[in-house]
């Protein structure tokens, strides 16, 4: 039960939350307790974007997409929340909910407000609204009647139909937010984490799209939950003229947008990760330390010889990407210590970069496996080169063995020489997603691919060009 008066506005309408279960998500408070059905539950992971409400967290420009299945109650205490009610009605509908009827962009309507929310977004984003933003856009969200041209059409019918969506005081700053046996910590900084670190028993969480997949999310004898996406040292993107750094806090959304114009190598394996839904919510921190073999950041990471800030009680200390995991879904972490920031130097100029990723589906899919590539090549001798791999171990692999052996060689030796060796260096495990053989025949055929790109000079091929 609720303690304390803790405070949400949907649609523009303050609600105080009481009476609920620690582990509530967004949607079932919505659906259950308000009757505010036009949000949808389908899949309840993340992976259909029926359930999409556009958040905005503090008084600013930054109302996103998110989905409302995959976010607790207790981590949006504060924010402005609107769903498609808070759009369009029938006698006053919202002009893209119009363009679906007059496109014939709906059957059953089951995905319709997910689909309306995520096109809203985009068109309110200021983004230029094209095919490819529309598939972006729309990559979270799954119709299984419709069929996508008509919803495509419809979008761009009312491109430059921008939508005011109110701006609200948001006055709850409640640091304590207590559901049953839970409390909700939120730290402003790093002082107030520190505190908070005193506490008995908790559990860190970001974004929770990782965590929050667990039902129950945290064993209630722990009692706090301690959400580090309000702490402001985490919050943060520099870029000095050698290195961008990015608080631990910081969005994959954010990421790929502040790395767009120095590393544009990064921007397809960056958008091709989850959904816009999902990057607005998931954290590169919550995303390293997730530890996860087939997480997308750590390989790029890796060959970028990023390192990782880790906060602790006795403060800050410095360590490479490279030495951060240490088992299956395990790091180096000690359970009260955080990802502070990262900091990922920009590739040598003379270097060419490459990252690609395997999935069952191009987009909303998580990798088979993975491989990014840093280079140096002169006269078409290799120069320089490291690589990094997902989905071929335990952990993020990277491939310093195999690197140090096509060192000084002639470009074909060297791939060749990979194919022949890889299962030297790499042996990956069989499961739902792929073989061993499978990944380790993928894996070779990534190699060909740099072989062609650097052959004819690309500067980058897209998993999906031949
Ligand atoms: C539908 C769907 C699609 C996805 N697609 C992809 C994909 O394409 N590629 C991919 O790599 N992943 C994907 N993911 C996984 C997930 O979204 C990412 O790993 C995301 O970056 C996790 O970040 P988060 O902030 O949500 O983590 P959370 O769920 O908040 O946290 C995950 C873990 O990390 C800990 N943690 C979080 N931040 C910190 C920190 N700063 N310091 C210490 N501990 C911390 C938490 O305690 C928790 O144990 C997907 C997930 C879903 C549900
Ligand atoms: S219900 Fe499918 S993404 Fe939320
Ligand atoms: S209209 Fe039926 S699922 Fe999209």
């Amino acid at each position: 039960m609720t303690d304390s008066k803790n405070i949400i506005y949907i649609n523009n309408k303050k609600v105080e939350v009481t009476n609920v279960y620690h582990d509530i998500t967004l949607l079932d408070w919505l659906r259950n307790y308000h009757k505010i059905t036009g949000t949808k539950e389908g899949c309840a992971e993340g992976d259909c974007g029926a359930c999409s409400v556009i958040i905005n967290k503090k008084n600013k420009e930054d109302s996103k997409p998110i989905n409302s299945c995959l976010v607790r109650l207790g981590q949006v205490i504060g924010s402005n929340i609107t769903t498609i009610e808070g759009l369009g009605c029938d006698k006053n509908p919202h002009p893209l909910q119009m363009a679906f009827s007059n496109e014939y962009a709906s059957q059953c309507g089951y995905c319709t407000p997910g689909f309306i929310i995520s096109g809203v977004s985009l068109i309110n984003s200021g983004k230029v609204v094209n095919n490819d933003t529309i598939n972006d856009a729309i990559s979270g969200n799954l119709c299984r009647c419709t069929g996508y041209s008509p919803i495509i059409k419809a979008i761009k019918s009312v491109s430059n139909r921008k939508t005011k969506l109110k701006k609200i005081e948001i006055i709850n700053k409640e640091k304590k937010v207590r559901f049953g046996n839970i409390t909700y910590l939120k730290p402003n900084n790093l002082k107030e984490l520190k505190d908070y670190l005193e506490v008995k028993s908790f559990q860190f969480i970001a974004g929770g799209t990782d965590l929050n997949l667990q039902r129950p999310i945290i064993n209630e004898k722990e009692s706090n939950i301690i959400c580090l996406s309000f702490i402001k040292e985490l919050n943060f993107i520099k870029k000095f003229k050698e290195k961008i750094v990015l608080g631990g806090a910081v969005t994959i959304e954010n990421f790929l947008d502040s790395v767009r114009s120095k590393m544009p190598e990064l921007i397809e394996i960056l958008q091709r990760f989850g959904s816009p839904q999902i990057r607005n919510q998931g954290t590169i921190g919550g995303n390293l330390c997730t530890s996860s073999p087939i997480g997308d950041l750590a390989p790029l990471l890796m060959v970028l010889n990023s390192d990782i800030n880790v906060f602790g009680k006795n403060g800050v200390k410095k360590t490479n990407i490279k030495n951060f995991f240490k088992g299956y879904r395990k790091n180096i972490l000690k359970k009260d210590e955080i990802i502070l920031s990262i900091e990922i130097p920009y590739p040598n100029k003379k270097n060419k970069m490459f990252s690609w990723k395997l999935s069952k589906r191009y987009d909303q899919d998580i990798s088979t496996i993975s491989l990014a590539i840093n280079i140096q090549t002169q006269k078409n001798i290799i120069k320089e080169i490291q690589m990094a791999a997902g989905g071929v171990a335990a952990t993020p692999k990277s491939l310093d063995k195999l690197c140090k052996s096509m060192l000084e060689k002639k470009l074909d030796d060297a791939i060749d020489f990979a194919t022949e060796n890889l299962d030297k260096f790499i042996q990956p495990i069989s499961d739902l997603r792929g073989s061993s053989h499978y990944r380790l025949e993928a894996m070779k055929g990534l190699f060909r691919r740099l072989q062609i790109c650097l052959r004819q000079d690309k500067e980058s091929l897209s998993i999906m060009e031949v």
